[in-house]
């Protein structure tokens, strides 16, 4: 089944000064439960491009369809429910809330989910255990390691149970035993049947998935 289809999605952003064209014409199709690695140098688009699937962010031209949804229709409160239901996010400096300890982190994107609050518990709880980070709730962020942040991160993207997960550069801040950690886990993550959008710089990241979509100056210039 077709998850994603942008069709001559196109992101343009203008200061004062200078305008960018961070996204030309992109033209591509992924099903449910593909895992994709979007690779290209740096400034080619690909935050650009997961701002705009994760909607995040609208296109200035082109469509975006999700689940045959054209969302770009949509007004904010519904692209923020669709966004809420289906989506999680990772990213490379973890984005963990300072203030708040492992547990707290994770439960936050449950708390305007309709669910009482002892299986909301029981959900954090769940996730904390398969990212083997049960030891460490009541630890606040700066109390843990990068790798250990990360997976706190993937547990609060994988809570509210998303279809897609969609990562920028999740192991950029991690050294290479974390990193394999991380994708050992993404990976057992694709095998439960979930989409997984991943942007590297790295060929052995790449590696990790069915497909690679490489991007230049906002152009799609290559599918393996
Ligand atoms: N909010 C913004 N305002 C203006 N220009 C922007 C904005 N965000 C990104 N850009 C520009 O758009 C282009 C694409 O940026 P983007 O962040 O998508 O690149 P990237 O491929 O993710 O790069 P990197 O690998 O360094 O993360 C760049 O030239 C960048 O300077
Ligand atoms: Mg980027």
């Amino acid at each position: 089944m077709e998850l994603i289809r942008t069709v001559n999605l196109s992101k343009v952003y203008r200061t004062e000064d200078i305008e960018t064209i961070a996204l030309s014409g992109i033209n591509l199709t992924i099903k449910e439960g593909e895992f994709v690695a979007i690779m290209g140098p740096s400034g080619c688009g690909k935050t650009t491009f997961l701002n705009l699937i994760g909607m995040l962010d609208k296109p200035s031209k082109g469509k975006y369809f999700f689940l045959s949804e054209d969302v770009c229709k949509f007004n904010e409160k519904s692209r923020s429910l669709l966004r809420k239901e289906n989506l999680g996010f990772i990213f490379q400096d973890y984005n963990l809330i300072r203030e708040l300890n492992v547990f707290d982190n994770v439960w936050l994107p449950l708390q305007y989910v309709k669910m009482n609050g002892a299986s909301k518990r029981d959900r954090v709880r769940k996730v904390l255990h398969q990212l083997e980070i049960s030891s460490r709730s009541s630890h606040f962020p700066n109390q843990l390691s990068g790798g250990q942040q990360q997976r706190v991160a993937i547990a609060r993207a994988l809570v509210c149970g998303p279809r897609l997960i969609i990562a920028d550069e999740p192991t950029g801040n991690l050294d290479s035993v974390n990193s394999t950690l991380v994708m050992e886990i993404i990976e057992e993550i694709h095998k439960t049947g979930k989409t997984i959008i991943i942007v590297t710089h790295s060929d052995t990241i790449a590696g990790y998935a069915d497909r690679i979509i490489s991007l230049k100056d906002g152009s799609v210039v290559n599918q393996t």
